[in-house]
């Protein structure tokens, strides 16, 4: 590396695991095994300090950071803390809302941009409402971008950091640095078995439906190559959006049922997980959970020689289910102590790279931007324009005017609300006043805009996204003189909700708005939120009207009055 040249990770957080590719989680992986090794041997410590030009025992001297954690917390937020306190680095923050001005009605994002304002370099953060962590992001960016406006107006060009991010669990979505800490554990396992993380049998056992472990695995179990088996109680398996996502990025899945011990056979490695009961809604089959997804010595020694090693994120709620009862505390199976406390390593390392203290010695190559594409036209010939403009039951346009065609049949009245026309008392005619032929239903729908009107951006991306067909013909004085289709980019925001009621953009005391990556598939766009990672089709939202109305107000912008 030349003197300046920043370390490969420096600046990177730790939201999600789909921030990383393959490559990156090996680096991790391999750096945390450097400071396992260095913790623990002498000689190790001082093959860590030439290779990374830094002495592990203080590695986080004049480091500041801060747990801030919404949900109680065994491993994580403590761990966090042995990792940074432990390394002659400084940790404050809360365990629960109960220590904090939380209580008296503050929002997350001014929570988080004091922490930011005091200097801390990082903030490990743990919320139920999921996608809180992508947010707090760009929230801290634009806060950064105040304090250090604001200083130079009164001509003092301090400079304030944006700490770095780690999600340390955002309810069902990611829980990033536990998914670190599991596959160092995997491959710790796989190593000892003369194997590698690649091609894996693992089995997800057990509350399939609320976990963020097992989602945060999900996530990665492509880039290794895994066959998934899974076993659940009735109605705790995965949720259908991330059961497409595996299916779209050709997850091998066998899927057991109820039955934990097939699904425990077929697999190197048996991942169990509590009940996530703080999760579960009312009425939800709690006792179905503990029958099944009990695992004690007598079900682990009649799988013999085809008992998997056994992990789980723990903590084990012993109180309610025992899902690992415990006569299989210390069973020689029983990986679960190795895994936790492995948590130290993963996390010491994690921080070390994102704060540019250390840098990956992997020859690593620099991760894919994703261009963000936005909304765009293709211009279509005219000669087929004018035939629909004489149409006797819609009228023709004998001046100005707009005609959106190729709407799939039935769609136009939802449409015309949606764009905010058929509350801007425009003069529009919508295929649903047309005859239907013989008795049939009209093979498309069509709206005749009868004055002189400019769609805006957002009800052009809103036509792209639900009727991607949709042909705009623009009339000037009773001709054609335009004709496109609209075409939407990779990435929308504020045109639809988020299906996901957990989500920061549903979650009115934050005030964010919704923004989805749009991915193509072989079964048509999918929409990704940015904020939680929840997935869901054009067709699932517009089932679910999750459309977002545009107010007359804004359709007014759209009108060019002649
Ligand atoms: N595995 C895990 O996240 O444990 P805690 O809830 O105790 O942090």
């Amino acid at each position: 590396m030349s003197t300046e040249e920043k370390p490969y990770f420096e600046g990177r957080d730790v939201v999600s695991m789909r921030d990383f590719t393959r490559e990156e989680i090996d680096a991790i992986l391999d750096v945390a095994d450097d400071v396992k090794r260095a913790i623990h041997d002498q000689s190790a410590a001082s093959e860590f300090k030439r290779k990374y030009g830094k002495d592990i025992n203080d590695l986080f001297q004049g480091i500041k950071i801060a747990t801030l954690f919404r949900e109680n917390s065994t491993r994580t937020n403590f761990s966090f803390r042995a990792a940074v306190g432990g390394l002659e680095g400084f940790v404050d923050g809360f365990p629960s809302d109960d220590y904090t001005s939380f209580k008296k009605g503050e929002t997350w994002g001014h929570a988080v941009a004091m922490f930011a304002g005091w200097g801390y370099d990082a903030l490990v953060c743990r919320t139920k409402t999921e996608g809180i962590p992508r947010w707090t992001q760009e929230y801290l960016e634009r806060v950064h971008a105040s304090m250090i406006s604001k200083h130079k107006r009164m001509g003092q060009g301090y400079s304030y950091r944006r700490p770095m991010i780690l999600n340390g669990g955002d309810g069902k979505n990611q829980h990033p640095t536990q998914c670190f800490l599991d596959l160092f554990t995997m491959r710790e396992i796989a190593r000892m078995e003369g194997k590698e993380l690649d091609g894996l049998e693992v089995a997800l056992l057990n509350d399939l439906a609320h976990g963020r472990t097992n989602a945060s695995l999900m996530s990665v179990a492509h880039l290794f190559d895994w066959k998934l088996h899974f076993a659940y109680p009735d109605r705790f398996g995965p949720q259908q959006h991330r059961l497409d996502d595996l299916i779209r990025n050709g997850v091998s899945i066998e899927d057991h049922g109820s039955d934990f011990k097939s699904a425990m056979t077929a697999a190197l490695i048996a991942y169990h997980s509590r009940p996530q009961k703080e999760r579960v809604g009312v009425g939800e089959d709690l006792i179905s959970i503990k029958e099944l997804g009990r695992i004690n010595r007598v079900m682990y020694d009649a799988l013999g020689i085809n008992a998997p090693y056994l992990m789980h994120p723990l903590p084990i709620d012993a109180e309610t289910f025992e899902e690992i009862a415990f006569d299989i505390d210390s069973h020689e199976m029983n990986w679960t102590k190795v895994q936790s406390s492995n948590g130290l390593y993963v996390r010491v390392a994690l921080m070390a790279l994102g704060l540019g203290l250390i840098d990956s010695q992997a020859d690593l190559q620099g991760k894919d931007l994703i261009e963000i594409v936005g909304l765009s036209s293709k211009m279509l010939d005219l000669s087929i324009g004018d035939k629909d403009l004489t149409h006797a039951r819609s009228g023709v346009i004998p001046k100005d005017g707009l005609v959106i065609d190729h709407i799939p049949p039935g769609m136009s009245r939802r449409l015309d609300g949606i764009l905010g026309l058929e509350q801007s008392r425009l003069p529009i005619i919508s295929s649903r006043y047309l005859e239907v032929d013989g008795g049939k239903q009209p093979e498309k729908d069509m709206v005749k805009i009868h004055c002189g009107y400019d769609l805006s951006e957002p009800q052009l991306e809103a036509i792209a996204l639900l009727a991607p067909d949709a042909t705009v013909s623009v009339v000037r004085g009773g001709r054609v003189v335009r004709k496109y289709r609209p075409l939407i980019g990779n990435h929308v925001a504020d045109r639809v909700t988020c299906g996901n009621g957990a989500c920061v953009t549903n979650v009115g005391i934050e005030h964010v708005i919704p923004k989805h990556h749009l991915e193509s598939s072989e079964s048509g766009p999918v929409l990704s939120c940015e904020y939680c990672e929840h997935t869901d089709t054009v067709p699932s939202v517009y089932a679910a009207n999750r459309f977002r109305y545009l107010s007359p107000d804004h359709a007014l912008i759209g009108i060019r009055r002649p």
